[in-house]
């Protein structure tokens, strides 16, 4: 199959640090099987990273290159994907320009990553119910609109993502179907969120769910030692005193984690009856985990370390000439359509 019959898959991530554990099951996993199938685009997005970052702007462009080593590792490969830079592509925020007049400043309080988001990043996380504050930057508020040029502009069929992202997904097909109807012309066609699995794995403290700022995440660029470091900090079950007294296994982060990477089933369900029962010490299960995680990460660690650091410049340049093109041509298609005169 050439590539203009194959379905057209865009993703990205906001460039603000190395990319984790939760990203490859969230999403990474998903981008390397469908590379071979889809006609894969996944775009660094570091216009939307200064929508909470325009005042941090070191950390965003330092970890550009970051996470397209973190790609390349996990197996994003270059001649398969079309990897490329956001803020390089202008009409992507062209786009963005004519989609937030359709929508309106209440809809976009309503989505609720967005909404997460603000409280968590501009308040207070324990006044969540309350009203959005007025004095976020209104860029962050638009930013799904701008993410949905994003997804529109390369006429997506899915966008692999992680849960947190769907409902933008479905604000993005409101918005294509606005355009639509609004213009009486089928520029816009439905895009399909696709989660790489259900599983979402909580960061290592069993609190949250994997985050840079709070520090409970293992890195795709982890030695072993880090490994090995953060999973015997692991969350276990704080009333497992002893190794003889009887183990939570639910929340417990070691299990969870096994539950994931571990592929002999039958011994894992042999260890959690054995730990439940009691004589299963913490750090022997960590060992076990350490160990697979070190395994899974071999093939990561490899591809890290031959990765040509001159060329990252340039697999980054082409590709974005490479979906320059194609977001090109369909704003140009929507202007038309808006009636706005091209030269
Ligand atoms: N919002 C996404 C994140 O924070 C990044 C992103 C930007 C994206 N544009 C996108 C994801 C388009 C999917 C499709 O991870």
């Amino acid at each position: 199959m050439n590539n203009n019959q194959k379905l057209v898959s865009l993703t990205g991530d906001r460039p603000t640090g190395p990319l984790h554990i939760g990203h490859l099951i969230g999403s990474l996993i998903k981008r390397v099987e469908i590379q071979d199938t889809h006609r894969s685009f996944v775009m660094i997005a570091d216009s939307q990273a200064y929508s909470d970052h325009i005042r941090n702007r070191d950390k965003v462009s330092k970890s550009i290159l970051q996470v397209l080593s973190d790609y390349i590792s996990v197996g994003i490969d270059p001649n398969k994907t079309t990897i490329f830079l956001q803020s390089a592509i202008p009409e992507i925020q062209e786009l963005s320009f004519y989609f937030n007049q359709l929508t309106t400043v209440s809809r976009l309080e309503r989505i609720p990553t967005v909404r997460k988001e603000i409280f968590e990043k501009f308040t207070s996380p324990d006044v969540y119910n309350s009203d959005i504050p007025r004095n976020i930057p209104a860029g962050f508020l638009t930013y799904a609109v701008s993410q949905s040029a994003d997804i529109l502009s390369f006429n997506a069929d899915i966008a692999p993502v992680g849960k947190d992202q769907l409902p933008i997904i479905e604000f993005t097909n409101e918005i294509a179907s606005t355009f639509n109807k609004i213009t009486g012309k089928d520029v816009f066609k439905k895009c399909e969120g696709v989660l790489s699995s259900n599983e979402t794995l909580m960061g290592i403290d069993g609190k949250s769910k994997m985050s840079k700022t709070l520090c409970n995440t293992i890195d795709l660029n982890s030695s072993n030692d880090e490994i090995s470091k953060k999973v015997k900090q692991m969350y276990t079950d704080p009333k497992h005193l002893r190794i003889s007294d009887p183990g939570e296994i639910y929340g417990n982060m070691v299990f969870s984690y096994l539950d994931f990477f571990y592929k002999d089933k039958v011994h894992l369900q042999e260890l959690k009856e054995h730990y439940k029962r009691g004589g299963l010490g913490d750090m022997t299960v960590k060992k076990i985990l350490i160990e697979t995680l070190i395994e899974y990460f071999s093939p990561i660690q490899k591809r890290r370390k031959d990765i040509d650091q001159d060329k990252l410049i340039s697999i980054l340049k082409s590709g974005t000439e490479v979906a320059r093109e194609v977001a090109a041509k369909k704003v140009k298609e929507a202007k038309e359509s808006l009636g706005l005169i091209l030269f």
